[in-house]
């Protein structure tokens, strides 16, 4: 087995992972089983977050630094132990995802540690751009998941208090706006830098996204709003320096043309916009006292489905279909319906999020999210089915077995 078959066995998983989410999420817009409990909800988060984007995310790090056979067995492990830890938020039982939380931890911890023992290998000053990026995500990823195993035991041993929300927002910080950011500058680097040497350029905007993940995590935990504006700063400088390094790479590309490359370049689009919503957010934070639940919680998921969909689902897909460029296309007309489905519905689903608000408490149907989320729900799962039938096709340049 090669990179790109230890790749695409890791993809396959997490796109099997993603069609609970994307089911959670059409009975969440359409509210036809009325609204969703809690539990359910960390479902949805983390079966997204965990079991697409990282699992996700572990097939890239496969694909960049070169996976063997040798290991399918932590691929399938690492696939079955996020498969137990989804299933324990669903239960509701606080000591399953104690302990569930600390194993997928470990096996994050596993990963790094393979990423970190490559890099140093080939040398940290010498490894490209893409390679530093993930191995800077994988690193807030593992800080992140320590976060949340320690509040699953103020939670399972009946310690929580106001301490375990701040822990909360520290552990929410880290994810979304230090390891989910690094990956996708990760990915966009990687296919529309086009050129592997390592710039300073390259470089220094990686380093600002991890210092500003690591300022807002610590911004949360101590309340200290600074901290938070600090991050902004630093996320700022950052996408501009990515906006003047590949806008021109972004805006040659072509909208129309089927392929992965599109789903790359409308990352960089998100991510401003994503920028945009995090100062939006720091802000409210900041007059709300510290308080999360006295922000507008529209504006909350729109942030998050910014980075979930229009960054890491775009960058993901991008790079499923860079990998089957070498397989039959099975099912051609589903490319342009994915694409415009996933972004038409995930653009207006943000906007509706920013400008009406959330959903919640509404009648089935009443809402516009109930349109504009079902139309980015169904454009995800016809992609999870074409490119499913698309991994299970032999590469074009494999000779058939002799009859
Ligand atoms: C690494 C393993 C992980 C563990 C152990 C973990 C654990 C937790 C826990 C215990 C909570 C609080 C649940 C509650 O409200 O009772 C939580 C919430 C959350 N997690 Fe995770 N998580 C992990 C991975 C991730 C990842 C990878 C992301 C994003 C990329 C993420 C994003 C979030 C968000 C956004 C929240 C909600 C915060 C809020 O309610 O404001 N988590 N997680
Ligand atoms: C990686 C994938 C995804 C992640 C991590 C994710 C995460 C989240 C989170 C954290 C929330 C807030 C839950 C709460 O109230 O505590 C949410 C809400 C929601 N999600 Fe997702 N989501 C993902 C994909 C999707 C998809 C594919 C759909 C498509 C149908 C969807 C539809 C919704 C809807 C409709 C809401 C309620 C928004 C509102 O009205 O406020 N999500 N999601």
């Amino acid at each position: 087995m090669n990179d790109r078959r230890a790749a695409a066995l890791s993809f396959q998983y997490a796109l099997i992972i993603f069609v609970l989410t994307a089911l959670l999420g059409l009975a969440n817009a359409t509210k036809l089983f009325g609204e969703l409990d809690q539990n359910t909800l960390l479902t949805h988060l983390h079966s997204g977050t965990l079991g697409w984007i990282t699992l996700g995310t572990i097939g890239l790090v496969l694909w960049l630094f070169g996976g063997t056979s040798a290991l399918v067995r932590p691929i399938v492990l690492s696939a079955a132990v996020t498969g137990l830890y989804v299933a324990a938020f669903w239960s509701g039982s606080l000591w399953a995802r104690l302990i569930f939380g600390a194993v997928e931890v470990l096996m994050l911890f596993g990963w790094w540690w393979w990423t970190l023992r490559r890099s140093l290998t080939e040398g940290l000053g010498r490894i490209s751009v893409p390679k530093l990026s993930v191995l800077l995500g994988l690193t807030t990823v593992v800080i992140g998941g320590i976060v949340g195993v320690i509040v699953e035991i103020e939670q399972a041993t009946g310690n929580a208090s106001a301490q375990t929300g701040a822990l909360i927002g520290t552990h929410a910080g880290a994810q979304v706006a230090g390891y989910l950011v690094l990956v996708a500058a990760g990915v966009i680097e990687w296919q529309l830098a086009k050129s592997d040497t390592p710039t300073i350029a390259g470089r220094v905007e990686v380093v600002l996204l991890f210092l500003a993940g690591l300022a807002i995590a610590l911004g949360s935990m101590l309340n200290l709003l600074p901290l938070d504006i600090l991050s902004n700063a630093l996320q700022t400088a950052a996408v501009v320096m990515i906006v003047v390094r590949l806008g021109g790479a972004t805006v040659r590309t072509s909208w129309t043309s089927t392929g992965g490359r599109r789903h790359v370049a409308i990352v960089v689009p998100y991510l401003v916009v994503s920028v945009v919503l995090f100062i939006v957010l720091v802000q409210d934070v900041g007059q709300a006292g510290g308080d999360i639940e006295k922000v507008p919680q529209g504006l909350v998921h729109a942030l998050d489905h910014t980075m979930f969909i229009g960054v890491m689902t775009n960058a993901l897909f991008g790079m499923i279909l860079v990998l089957l460029a070498d397989r039959p296309r099975v099912w051609p007309w589903a490319d342009q319906l994915i694409f415009w489905g996933l972004n038409i519905g995930a653009a207006s689903f943000i906007a509706v999020l920013s400008f009406v608000g959330t959903s919640e408490g509404t009648a089935p149907f009443a809402h516009p999210v109930a349109y504009t989320a079902s139309l980015m729900g169904l454009a995800v799962l016809l992609a999870i089915a074409t490119f499913t039938r698309r991994l299970q096709e032999r590469p074009t340049d494999v000779p058939a077995p002799a009859t």
